[in-house]
Parts: C-alpha cells; structure tokens; sequence
C-alpha cells in the first residue's frame, strides 16, 4: 500500500476495522497544503545538511510544486487506503518524484512533529479570519453607537429596570467585550508562532537539521526548544479553543438581548428582513434566527473546548494517538466562528432601533430612584439615610400608582424636609445621564470619550 508509512515489522496488514478507526483523511485533508510547505521546508534543511544534494532539491521542490496544484484544483486527493493526510501525500510525492527521490523526504521528520506544526499553521491562518470578523462585529457596534449618540434606555440589573443608560454606552459594552477576544486572538498567537518541526516522533532529530530555519520557513518566530513538549502539548489548541467559546459566548450575550428586544413586549428593535426568517405556519412571524443560532452555537463552541480538554487530561507524554482528536474541535470551532460572524455582525449593523419607546420606558420603573439619593447625598445627607428616604419616595409612588416624578413637593416634604422641589433637578433621564460623566459613566460627554478611546484600541488591533 503505496500510502502506509509503516508496516515493515508487520506480517499482514491491518484489520479493515482498525484501518476505519485510524483513518483521518476526511477531516485532515484541510492540513494538506500546509503538509506541503511544510515539506519544501524539510527538504532545503535536508539540503542544508547534505542529505540531498542539488539536483535531488530542486527536483524534490518541482515535484512538490506540482503536488501543490493538484491539491489546489483537486486533481489529487486522498485514496481510500490513505491513513491520514501525511501519508497520501508521501504516497502523492511519490508517483511525481519516483521512489528514490520522494522516499528521502521523510528523513528526521515524523507525523507527530508534522501534525502538530500544521495545525498551528491552520489555526494561525484561520484566528486572522477570525479576528477580522470579531473587529466587522465591534465595527456594527460602533456604528449603531455613532449614529444614536444621544438615545436613552432603560439600564437594567438582574433584568429589571435599574438606571437610565445611553444605548451607545449599552452597545460598546458589547464591543470592549469583542475587543479583548482579538487582543485574545492577537496575544494567543504570540505562543501559536513557535514550531513543533524538527521534534521528531518525540526525542528530536539526529541528521544535523535545523529547526530554526524550517521554523522561519513556514511563518513561525521560532522552534520549540524541547521537542516532547513540541509533539505531545496541545495546549494551543484547547487556549484556540477556549478563545472561541468566549467569541461566542460574547456573541451569545448580544443575541440574547436581541432577541428580547425583538420581542413584542420590548419592542426596542426591528430587525431587518435580510436577518430575520418566517414561519412555515404563521404568516405573520419574523423571528430573530440568526441571533438564536449565535446563541446556539456557543453551546457547541464550549463543546469544542470541553471536549479537547477531555480528551487532553489524561494523556501521559508523548504523542498518543488520542491526539488525532484534537482536530475536528479546533476546526468546527474555526468554521463554526467564520460562518457564525458574517451573520451576526450583519443582523447588528441593520438593526433599527425604536429610540422613542426605549427613550420614554428609561426612567420608568423608578429608575431615578438612585438620582434623588445621590442627590441628597450632595446636600449633606449621608448615604445611608438618602437611600431609605428615596425608597420611601418610591413605595409612596408605587402605592400611588405613579412615577417619581408624579409625586408632590407636599408628598416629598413629608417624606423629608431635606426633599426640597429642587430634587425635581434629577428627577429626568438628561439629568440623570449627565450627571453620570465620570470615565466609564453614562454621560454623553463619557462616551463621547469612551468611543475615542476604543476607537484607538481598534486603530492598534
Ligand atoms: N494522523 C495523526 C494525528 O492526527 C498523525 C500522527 C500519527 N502518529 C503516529 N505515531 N501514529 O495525530
């Protein structure tokens, strides 16, 4: 079997049972052409060491190069009997290059050094996609922030109504958020940009080649310095892993409350045709599918991760072949992200908002009720106090049946002499947003600067 690399000590091949099990090539196909650059690099450090001279180089690289373009047009592919990506290539090599020459590429090199390298090579490459389609989704945020810099909405702890906020302040809350995961993404990369090549099947390689120049080769900053480390970790992997499950779960966050405001009940949204979907039966539905799919999906993205990690914990060092596991999470993580962040940064960026409705529900619910403590405390009162006689303020109102606002300078002064008719100051959203202008706070003068603030971390990510 021209795709086997082993089987020299065996009698007979293996059971069609075993050969099932083992078989990778329908998931780790995706590595192939990062298998080949990796082999152009192993062939010139091959060079380098005198294991193959000139002509054998430039005839290794042809037919590799050749190999290349038929992976790329699909003119070649994985044979039935091909065990895993690795192994059809040799076997690809072979058929281009002849016997002689194709069957000294795989001096001082293993599948446990290759597999490893290439899929930090693939995850390197797919974290970029990713990382522009986290920045596209922060980009919707900020513009939805930039075109209501001043509309209002209820602020909400616990769900209930708590104080008044800015909905640009609410969405660039989601949008620092997505911001840390690319400077997650960013920062993960730093450990990702360090090549297993030249590790070997776990102990290194002893024909004098460099792992240094394969890792400057391949894009990498530079090569592991122990080698079982190099073949056995995959910590990278489940931290890619882990950065996924926050996109998501980030993501999961901003679509919950899509949802909800999408709602008839909440009314604070409208989404666009493009973004929504109907129902086969109810004529009249519009429902918020992308949104409950971003939701969905981050349980599948912890699934990714939660799965890596299991299959990691136990594993003694070095490579075992559990390791072949580690693929299809971190590449239904990267697929999963790549289809999942069009969607949502779509849906935000046409999302219209009902400002009216949001504007005139942000005071409701006595959600000033902070306002006329702190109000108080800057007369004088102290906290402690300003804080039972705002509460007993709302129980008056909420007997009442009314708002803060409804009560009576009577009603307030017999609350407390100190609730004289110049609390009415605080007693309305612009107030109460403008008084919160410190940084970080609510105060359109705030996150007027707040914006420019992200706007120059976004400028550096
Ligand atoms: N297909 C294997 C994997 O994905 C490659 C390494 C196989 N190494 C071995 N010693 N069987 O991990």
């Amino acid at each position: 079997n021209e795709g086997a690399l082993w089987g020299g000590r065996f009698a007979g091949g293996p059971a069609d049972a075993l050969a099932a099990l083992s078989k990778s090539t329908h998931f780790d196909w995706r590595l192939a052409r990062y298998d080949i650059a990796g082999s152009r690099a192993h062939a010139r450090v091959l060079h380098r060491a005198g294991l193959l001279d000139d002509g054998e180089l430039a005839g290794m690289l042809k037919a590799l190069d050749e190999l290349d373009a038929d992976v790329a047009s699909g003119a070649y592919q994985p044979a039935e009997s091909d065990e895993d990506v690795h192994g059809s290539l040799e076997r690809g090599l072979i058929e281009r290059a002849g016997p002689a020459l194709g069957g000294k590429l795989r001096a001082g090199r293993s599948r446990n050094d290759q597999v490893a390298t290439l899929g930090r090579m693939f995850l390197r490459d797919h974290a970029r996609l990713i990382a522009r389609g986290v920045l596209d989704t922060v980009d919707a945020l900020v513009a939805q922030a930039e075109s209501h810099p001043e509309a209002a909405m209820p602020g909400r702890t616990h769900l209930q109504h708590a104080q008044p906020v800015l909905l640009s302040h609410h969405l660039l809350a989601h949008a620092w958020a997505l911001l840390r995961d690319v400077q997650r993404l960013q920062d993960w990369d730093k450990r990702a940009a360090v090549s297993p090549y030249g590790s070997g099947a776990l102990a290194g390689s002893s024909l004098g080649l460099d792992p240094e120049a394969v890792a400057a080769d391949l894009g990498f900053d530079s090569a592991v310095h122990n080698s079982i480390d190099g073949t056995a970790s995959r910590d990278v992997f489940a931290e890619f892993a882990w950065v996924a499950a926050i996109i998501g779960v980030d993501l999961s966050r901003i679509s919950e409350e899509v949802i909800l405001w999408a709602t008839k009940e909440f009314s604070f949204v409208t989404l666009d045709d493009a973004f929504s979907t109907g129902s086969s039966i109810m004529p009249q539905k519009k429902n918020p599918d992308v949104a409950e799919l971003a939701r969905g999906k981050a349980g599948r993205l912890i699934g990714d991760l939660a799965g890596l990690l299991a299959t990691l914990k136990g594993l003694p060092l070095a490579y075992n072949r559990d390791l072949q596991e580690d693929k299809e999470p971190v590449f239904d993580a990267a697929d999963t992200l790549e289809l999942l962040l069009p969607a949502v940064s779509g849906m935000i960026a046409t999302l219209s908002f009902n400002t009216e409705r949001m504007a005139s529900l942000a005071p409701q619910g006595f959600a000033l009720a902070t306002d006329i403590a702190e109000w108080l405390v800057r007369q004088g009162v102290p906290f402690r106090e300003a804080h039972e006689l705002s509460g007993a303020a709302v129980r008056q109102a909420e007997g009442r049946g009314v708002e803060l606002w409804d009560l009576t300078d009577e009603e307030y002064a017999a609350i407390s002499p100190a609730l004289t008719p110049a609390v009415r100051t605080v007693l309305s959203t612009e107030g109460s947003l403008a008084s919160r202008s410190a940084q970080g706070g609510t105060a359109p003068s705030a996150v007027a600067r707040q914006l420019d603030s992200l706007k120059a971390q976004l400028g550096e990510a």
